[in-house]
């Protein structure tokens, strides 16, 4: 056990010095093809979850460039509002909207699923960024650990209750999910909450990052016959206000050698504008490419009763049908 934990934390930092930092990325940008983000979205509604900072913002900003309705859910009404003014004086476009919801609460979560749906809109590309990894254990007002309340409930909830908005859109729909890296390092668990154990928030923020490639893959088995793409990427390792704050000494020990918050986007706006025909159902991308879900001997494959039985707790623990 701890001898396996041991080989995946190595390898998946081995991995990670060797693909995850701004030369990482600088190498593999050499194989985009400009075109394939050249794309007129005009008219589309696009949804981003934690768009006032860093890779969210970056997400917000390109595809409000690219003429799309950009529905940007923030908590906090002033960073929101600062978001929305930049982006609006840097594109140049006023169809950049906010909504103020804060993930950690399922009541603030289906709220504001409830208003968008009530607006009978259709919805093109939903962007599951919010996220965050915090070290201490807090518990939310729906008696959540905090990290598993913005990574996995309130993104499980906001998903699923905004499907009628997809299917709306269908076979054009998608659901992107910004995971991690750092999920590498972790298996899937039904632990859902840290509750064995000595509670570590870089262990927990892994283990929510690996659910939510497991769950972009049920997702994309449960509703992608419905037209509903689902995907799940990873950004590499970026500059952001998030890491600056989770992980101060990483930061400073990466000055310089960090992607910036528009390389991190860059996979989520790649994923937003390929023709569906052109991406996988269900997979894990990074840098414009399927990426593996599992380092080689990790032990972190999992299977199908193991999700199936963490998405029904999830559905319990979120109140859904
Ligand atoms: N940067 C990287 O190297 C990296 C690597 C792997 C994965 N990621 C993932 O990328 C995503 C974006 O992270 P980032 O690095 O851009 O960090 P960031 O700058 O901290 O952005 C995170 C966003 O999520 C929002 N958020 C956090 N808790 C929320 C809540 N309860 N309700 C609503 N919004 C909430 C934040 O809002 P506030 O500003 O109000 O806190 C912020 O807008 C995350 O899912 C992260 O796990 C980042």
């Amino acid at each position: 056990m701890f001898l396996a934990k041991a080989y995946r934390t190595a390898a998946f930092s081995i991995y990670g010095f060797t693909h995850f930092t701004k030369s990482a990325f600088e190498d593999h940008a050499k194989k985009f093809k400009p075109e394939d983000t050249q794309i007129d979205i005009t008219g589309k509604n696009c949804i981003v979850t934690g768009a006032n900072s860093g890779i969210g913002f970056a997400t917000a900003e390109a595809l409000a460039s690219r003429g799309a309705n950009v529905y940007m859910v923030c908590r906090n009404k002033e960073k929101g509002e600062a978001a929305i003014s930049e982006i609006r004086s840097k594109t140049g476009s006023a169809n950049v909207h906010l909504e103020i919801c804060d993930l950690s609460s399922l009541k603030d979560v289906k709220a504001f699923a409830s208003s968008f749906i009530s607006k009978n809109q259709p919805l093109h590309v939903l962007v599951n960024n919010a996220g965050l990894m915090e070290h201490k254990r807090l518990t939310t007002i729906d008696g959540f650990e905090l990290n598993f309340a913005v990574n996995i409930a309130g993104t499980f909830t906001v998903t699923e209750l905004l499907l009628p908005s997809l299917d709306k859109t269908a076979p054009d729909a998608r659901v992107i999910t910004v995971s991690s890296g750092g999920m590498y390092s972790a298996p899937l668990t039904s632990d859902l909450q840290f509750s064995e154990g000595n509670f570590d928030g870089t262990i927990q923020y892994a283990r929510n990052k690996r659910l939510q490639v497991a769950l972009a893959e049920k997702w994309a088995e449960l509703y992608g016959d419905r037209g509903i793409g689902f995907y799940s990427m990873h950004p590499g390792w970026a500059s952001t206000p998030g890491v600056d704050k989770s992980l101060p000494d990483f930061s400073n020990r990466f000055r310089g050698k960090l992607r910036t918050a528009e390389e991190g986007a860059d996979t989520v706006v790649w994923l937003a504008l390929q023709p569906k025909d052109k991406l996988k159902q269900g997979q894990f991308y990074f840098d414009r490419a399927e990426a593996p879900k599992h380092l080689p001997l990790a032990g972190t494959k999992y299977s199908a009763d193991q999700i199936n039985s963490i998405v029904g707790t999830l559905r319990s623990l979120c109140a859904l049908s």
